[in-house]
């Protein structure tokens, strides 16, 4: 099929390089003339496993073009709408360019029953609003929508996509209903098909919006455990082993540390907490709850630090390991380590900070936030290179690369060979056993 995919952040060109695999043809277009450059030239703008191998594998099913008018001239079958939907300062989701992409499509389409779907995270009731737009700007055509929520993580989202848990397609028409299995065909249609459910479109922006608040709920009500088991002398990951072998619980997203970030988790709870409360007058405490609970692991962690440096972290030189969100992947946004580095650079800390690939991100953000005219942050280019002579070691995302270390080389870099791990990466009677200091999350 033809298909016209509008945005190629992490969603559309994700879903791009997998429908061009699949056999369709893709037509990407983006604003941003940076991004196509490197696109054209067979390089992905992302760090994400697989996606530039399959853009190079598969270009000759792809077209590029900055505006939506060029890319339609292409005649596209279906169009996915992947803008971004940032958050607005007062926590909402952020629609401006999923409406203007639909405004722009209607107002240049010149073909009749054409077929939007949202691929975009949006709230529910979204659908609705689209619909809306694409009939006001342009009543002579019939137009078709739909809503097929990604449910990619950052890091696996190639393998994601191609082995979902479940599709979710959001269809109220069955022209669309149609649309939807003609195009995921590979994944249906194959011996062993991939699940999907076919309802509403309103539903289907629901089951997006809640999975993430359940994903979240989890995590939180693991880190309040892990809160209970270090003031009860009990291991959370232990605990929690136990409590995810109960079929009805199931042993996924159960692990203790400084708990979510990135672009979607925080985005999308602090949006539904709006809208509970403000729109539809539910009370929300719970979702309140996994707010608070998830910026405290990162206040009690800085606690941790100081505790561990009797409150004398002025001039302390402190080595960092991890600066994404998440393992696999170069985004920060929302990254504990925004939070635990200016924390700790406000002290008077030195700050070396290590990561296999954040490092350029990183470093544009800190910059918004510390505002100080030499902050003591020297980026370096190897793991053990940052242990130098410091006083304490950092863990902040658990890259695999962090799991396989020389504890001996640890030590002897080390001024004082002392870890505080805020992801639970290491065993800590072996650790200790080696001689080296470690502190972590909900265990003693
Ligand atoms: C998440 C969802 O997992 C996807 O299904 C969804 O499509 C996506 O958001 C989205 O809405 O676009 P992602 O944010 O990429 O994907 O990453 P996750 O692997 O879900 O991790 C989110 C955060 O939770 C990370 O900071 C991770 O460190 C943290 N986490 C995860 C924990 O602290 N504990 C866990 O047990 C699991």
């Amino acid at each position: 099929m033809k298909i016209m995919i509008v945005g190629l952040g992490y969603v559309g060109l994700v879903t791009g390089v997998c429908f061009a695999k699949w056999g369709h043809q893709v037509i990407g277009v983006d604003i941003d003339k940076e991004k196509l450059d490197k696109l054209n030239k067979k390089k992905s703008h992302i760090y994400e496993p697989g996606v530039e191998d399959l853009l190079v594998e598969h270009y000759n099913r792809w077209s590029f073009h900055n505006n939506i008018i060029d890319g339609l001239k292409e005649n596209p079958e279906v169009i996915f709408i992947c803008v971004g939907t940032p958050s607005d300062e007062k926590g909402n989701h952020y629609l401006f360019y999923v409406f203007e992409s639909a405004r722009e499509i209607a107002e240049n389409v010149k073909k009749d029953n054409l077929i939007v779907i949202s691929k975009s995270t949006v709230p529910a009731g979204t659908g609705d609003e689209i619909k809306r737009a694409l009939s006001t700007f342009n009543p002579e055509i019939k137009f078709y929508t739909g809503s097929n929520p990604e449910t990619l993580r950052e890091g696996s989202a190639v393998f994601d996509f191609n082995n979902p848990d479940r599709l979710i397609f959001g269809a109220d028409e069955e022209v669309v209903e149609n649309i939807f299995l003609k195009i995921y065909a590979p994944l249906i249609d194959s011996p062993n098909p991939a699940p999907y459910i076919m309802t509403s479109i309103r539903n289907a922006e629901m089951i997006k919006e809640i999975s993430n608040f359940f994903l979240a709920l989890r995590i939180s009500a693991t880190n309040f455990v892990a809160q209970i088991c270090e003031k009860n002398n009990a291991d959370v990951e232990e605990v929690m082993a136990g409590v995810g072998m109960d079929k009805r619980i199931g042993p996924h997203f159960l692990k203790a540390g400084l708990g979510f970030g990135g672009s979607c988790f925080p985005k999308d709870i602090r949006s539904l907490l709006r809208k509970s409360e403000k729109k539809y007058r539910v009370p929300a405490e719970i979702i309140r709850s996994v707010l608070e609970i998830n910026q405290k692991q990162r206040e009690l962690f800085v606690e941790k630090i100081k505790t561990t440096l009797w409150k004398r972290v002025k001039n302390k030189k402190i080595a960092v390991w991890g600066l994404s969100f998440k393992p696999n992947t170069d985004d920060v946004r929302e990254a504990p380590s925004l939070d635990i580095v200016p924390a700790l650079l406000k002290e008077g800390a030195e700050i070396f900070v290590y990561d296999p690939v954040a490092v350029y991100k990183f470093k544009k953000e800190l910059k918004k936030i510390v505002k100080l005219d030499h902050p003591s942050t020297v980026f370096c280019d190897d793991k053990y290179e940052a242990l130098k002579n410091a006083d304490l070691l950092l863990i902040l995302t658990e890259w695999s690369d962090f799991q396989e270390v020389d504890f001996g080389k640890i030590k002897a870099l080390m001024k004082v060979p002392r870890i505080i791990d805020g992801r639970n990466i290491f065993d800590p009677k072996t650790i200790r056993n080696k001689g080296i200091e470690y502190i972590c999350m909900g265990r003693p």
